[in-house]
């Protein structure tokens, strides 16, 4: 079998998918892009301008119009890429608590979506990539010839960012982010567009009884 050429890895927040993504990618020579960083893009610019999160066609229009760039990461402090809006670097800025608690419902507009999808098709159908999100498989690139659902459950994943907060020198409160998690999958499982649920033909990995070498190895056999 030859080596896949559109890999589509998707899964809960937090489920280590970027761990992987970023790890595949570099090891088969493919451009690694997490589409959650739009999502965030987007809705830092909104909270930066002042628009309330809750005004749909303006959050939609800014969307549609703000010049979001993905770009290879230009400084090694942990960043896996560049993210700019509007030429301004975010990249940071999109990981911080406002972003996540405002995210979710930005990402369940239908114009959003469709305006971010559209470019992430555009850069995934050129190939040699391995993409991550959460309707990779089953709306951006349905034609994936690998897709990954990578699973865990919500303590576990609440664990995790507990631990990569407090592993940045940040403050951090286990139940405060275990609630964060719950809100997210509710709101990313059950929005009317593009839900987050496996396509038929991903193979479903459960990262609970597994740590990311062994994930790592599992793909990347499936890979070669
Ligand atoms: O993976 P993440 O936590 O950076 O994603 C941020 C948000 O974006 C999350 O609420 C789900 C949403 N998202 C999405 O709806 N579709 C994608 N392809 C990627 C992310």
């Amino acid at each position: 079998m030859p080596v896949p050429n559109i890999i589509a890895i998707d899964g809960p927040a937090a489920s280590g998918k970027s761990t992987l993504g970023k790890r595949l990618a570099d090891a088969l020579g493919y451009l690694f892009f997490d589409t959650g960083v739009m999502y965030r893009a987007v809705t830092w610019a909104a909270l930066q301008r002042g628009i309330p999160i809750e005004d749909e066609a303006e959050v939609t229009r800014l969307a549609e119009t703000a010049q979001i760039d993905v770009r290879p990461p230009s400084r090694d402090d942990g960043r896996a890429c560049d993210v700019l809006v509007d030429g301004v670097d975010c990249t940071w800025e999109t990981r911080r608590p406002e972003v996540d608690a405002n995210v979710s419902p930005v990402s369940a507009y239908p114009g959003v979506r469709r305006a971010l999808a559209a470019q992430q098709r555009r850069i995934g159908l050129r190939g040699r990539v391995v993409m991550v999100g959460r309707d990779i498989g089953t709306v951006v690139l349905p034609e994936a010839d690998l897709k990954i659902y990578l699973d865990a459950s919500p303590e576990e994943r609440a664990r995790r960012r507990y631990r990569e907060i407090l592993g940045r020198g940040g403050q951090a409160n286990y139940e405060e982010i275990l609630a964060g998690v719950r809100r997210r999958d509710e709101i990313d499982s059950t929005r009317a567009v593009a839900p987050l649920r496996p396509a038929e033909d991903a193979i479903i990995l459960d990262s609970d009884c597994l740590n990311a070498d062994e994930v790592f190895a599992r793909v990347e056999a499936l890979c070669r």
